[in-house]
């Protein structure tokens, strides 16, 4: 089993069951001696929570958005990813740059030019390697059609400034994410995420198992959700 540092992010729109997944497989690695942190994206460090508070609550346009969200993103690598993935740990996050390209770039329709311009200034020129442009490892793209999203949203809590549209915009995020996908398939794995939850653990597991990454013993221990 490789101990090279593992960036392993969880995409998908809002309500697709990405989150539950999580802690499962972060107790998967660890029972192969691994160690693991888990992060979320806006977040992860004390400064990046306060611009997510930001993000999630407060009215502002989709440049001003998009700046913030890459500004907590470059203090999140800066300070915890790359980091961890130095020290030869996994980390799994809970989005990434994917959601801006899906959220920011497809759902409110704002330049993805821009996007990548941005996406290229906040992961570019950190340690260890300053030329390479930090992307994840792999990204497990939890794939639901939106009408079914929202019918597991509905009342579910009170909603925040995303989770608050209506399914048009998340049709538009959810062709952001078959976008980033069609773009890079070698980085992604897309999972059906439209069956009950004890029948999405397994293709998560087959995805990692394929790469080597987890021992195929891992589908069937106590660590899943
Ligand atoms: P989410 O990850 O769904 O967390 P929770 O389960 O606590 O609601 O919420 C984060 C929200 O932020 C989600 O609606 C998508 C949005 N978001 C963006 O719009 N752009 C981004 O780049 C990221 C990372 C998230």
């Amino acid at each position: 089993m490789s101990a090279r540092g593992l960036f392993i992010t969880f995409e998908g729109i809002d309500g697709a069951g990405k989150s539950s997944h999580i802690e499962a497989l972060a107790q998967a690695f660890r029972a192969q001696g691994r160690t693991v942190t888990v992060s979320r994206e806006p977040g992860g460090t004390p400064l990046a929570e306060k611009l997510r508070a930001l993000v999630l609550n407060d009215p502002m346009d989709a440049l001003t958005e998009s700046l913030l969200i890459f500004a907590a993103r470059r203090d999140h690598l800066h300070k915890v990813i790359e980091p961890a993935l130095a020290r030869g740990e996994v980390l799994l996050c809970d989005r990434f740059t994917d959601a801006t390209f899906a959220y920011q770039g497809g759902g409110r329709g704002f330049d993805r030019g821009v996007l990548t311009l941005l996406e290229r200034l906040a992961q570019t020129g950190l340690a260890p390697d300053p030329d390479l442009m930090r992307e994840p490892d792999l990204t497990l793209w939890f794939d639901l059609p939106p009408e079914q999203a929202a019918e597991r949203l509905a009342g579910a809590r009170v909603p925040d400034r995303f989770e608050a549209q209506p399914v048009a915009f998340f049709r538009r995020v959810a062709q952001g994410y078959a976008d980033r996908f069609a773009a890079a398939p070698q980085r992604f794995a897309r999972i059906d995420a439209a069956p009950a939850r004890e029948q999405v653990w397994p293709q998560l597991c087959a995805a990692l198992v394929a790469r080597g990454w987890l021992a195929a013993s891992a589908s069937t221990a106590d660590a899943r959700p």
